[in-house]
């Protein structure tokens, strides 16, 4: 099936590594020009090198996505270097699990600035230049946790508020062929959760909740996404599809 994404420019936002790299690096096989950002600049520079070296167009530009200036920056080398930009996946992104009690307001904050800010600030970067042109597609990288998970309550909030803000972009953004929607992943291995304390316990539970007995892999979400960012997804918004093993509770 050809994606149609060929000459496309996506950005990924916290693509230097995990489900950000492996979603960067399918689009870019699917044809798409890449932008990898990230706040850990050697890693993002790292992962860029490796595109380029398997032959892919993609292109760094370091920055926190919770920075106006920073954003405003991506925008405009994204555009300097690529000439445009019809994609944006939302996907940067980082925990701060505490039960309520022990939560501080900075975990809160922290929490709320990266995944929520961070993805209106990118959203309102690219939509003037989806509406000029009459096609985007915005993804935000949600997850499961928006049903609610025991010492997540920053976590799940925020990633229920993803949901929100691309059902309301979708009802907003619709008249001019620009389509918002969420992937919501499961447990997927990656080095996020691998530095969790509890990373064997949290794997064996969703392993064991799941109908299909595996952890979710980078390259399961890299799939979900590219869907979602073609032109054969472009009658679907305001979705929110959940790669989870079959996973809903
Ligand atoms: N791994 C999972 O099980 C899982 C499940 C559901 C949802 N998710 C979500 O998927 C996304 C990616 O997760 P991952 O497992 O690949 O995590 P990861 O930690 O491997 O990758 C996240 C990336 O975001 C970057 N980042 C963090 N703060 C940033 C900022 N302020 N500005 C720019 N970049 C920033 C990090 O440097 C990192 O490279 C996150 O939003 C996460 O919440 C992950």
């Amino acid at each position: 099936m050809d994606l149609g994404l060929t000459g496309k420019v996506a950005i990924v936002t916290g693509s230097a590594r995990g489900l950000g790299a492996a979603t960067a690096r399918r689009l870019a096989q699917e044809g798409a020009k890449v932008v990898i950002t990230d706040i850990n600049a050697e890693l993002a520079q790292a992962t860029t090198r490796t595109l380029r070296d398997e032959g892919l167009a993609a292109h760094c530009v370091v920055g926190d996505i919770t920075r106006a200036e920073d954003v405003q920056n991506l925008i405009d080398e994204t555009l300097a270097h690529f000439g445009g930009v019809h994609v944006l996946v939302n996907n940067a992104g980082a925990p701060r699990d505490k039960y309520l009690v022990k939560m501080s307001e900075e975990d809160w904050d922290f929490v709320m600035n990266v995944m929520l800010k961070g993805a209106f600030l990118a959203a309102k970067a690219v939509m003037p230049h989806f509406i000029n042109q009459g096609w985007g597609r915005l993804i935000n990288v949600s997850s499961r946790a928006h049903l609610g998970n025991p010492t997540q309550a920053n976590y799940s909030a925020a990633k229920a508020g993803l949901i929100g803000m691309a059902k309301a972009l979708s009802m907003e953004e619709g008249r001019y062929g620009i389509t918002a929607n969420c992937v919501a992943p499961g447990f997927m291995d990656t080095e996020m959760v691998q530095a969790l304390e509890t990373y064997e316990t949290i794997k064996e539970r969703a392993v064991a909740a799941q109908p299909i007995k595996r952890a979710g892999r980078p390259d399961d979400i890299a799939d979900a996404v590219a869907f979602l960012a073609s032109e054969r997804a472009g009658f679907i918004s305001g979705e929110v599809l959940h790669v989870t093993g079959g996973r809903y509770g």
